[in-house]
């Protein structure tokens, strides 16, 4: 069944249609594209289509997708979750948001509740994300919530960094800091 979390600022909610054009308007945004590693097609119509149904069918417990609001200002300004690497076996994070919200720290505490979901939750014992190279705010993101660097590796047809966690390790270490 689809849930929903919750963070200090933020509520991350299963997809819903009402946010499709908002969403595919962050998805149209050349600097949110600039290092995706899966590009919004040019024709937009069939990108629409893929988005309707995978809100719709979502519903492996290892692929938790979900848009997220602010508590304080509901509406849609990003998206974050946990879902399979192609088919590697795999299981990766991934986040991406709204320009006008870049740099309040959203994407970590997004991801810091992805993550805790996939461990604790989900019981992932590993979890990996890979990135452009150049994508240094991503990497900057994966380092704060504890993923450490794989080396490269070859994912959505291209050269890719890959960063990977594993439960015990990451959840040591953040409640160490806690
Ligand atoms: C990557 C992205 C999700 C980050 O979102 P965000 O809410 O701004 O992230 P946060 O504020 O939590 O953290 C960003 C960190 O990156 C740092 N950063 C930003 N731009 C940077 C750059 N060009 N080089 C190095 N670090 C950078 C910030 O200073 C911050 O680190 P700090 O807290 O130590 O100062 C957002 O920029 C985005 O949606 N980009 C487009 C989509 C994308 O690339 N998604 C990831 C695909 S793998």
């Amino acid at each position: 069944m689809p849930i929903s979390l919750e963070t200090e600022r933020l509520r991350l909610y299963p997809p819903r249609i009402a946010d499709l054009e908002a969403r595919l308007a962050m998805d149209r945004d050349p600097d949110v594209m600039r290092f995706l590693l899966r590009a919004t097609p040019e024709d937009i119509d069939p990108h629409r289509a893929d988005i309707r149904r995978k809100i719709l069918a979502l519903a492996s417990p290892a692929h938790v997708f979900w848009h997220v609001e602010e508590k304080d200002a509901p509406g849609f300004i990003g998206c974050c979750g946990v879902f399979p690497l192609e088919d590697s076996g795999m299981i990766e994070i991934g986040y991406r948001f709204v320009r006008r919200v870049w740099g309040r720290g959203f994407a970590t505490e997004a991801a810091v509740a992805a993550l805790d979901h996939g461990f604790k939750h989900i019981g992932l014992a590993r979890i990996v994300a890979v990135t452009d190279p150049r994508n240094l705010a991503s990497q900057r993101v994966l380092q704060k919530i504890g993923l450490r660097p794989a080396g490269m590796a070859f994912h959505y047809g291209r050269d890719v960094k890959m960063f990977e966690c594993r439960r015990a390790s990451n959840l040591a270490a953040r409640l160490g800091s806690a």
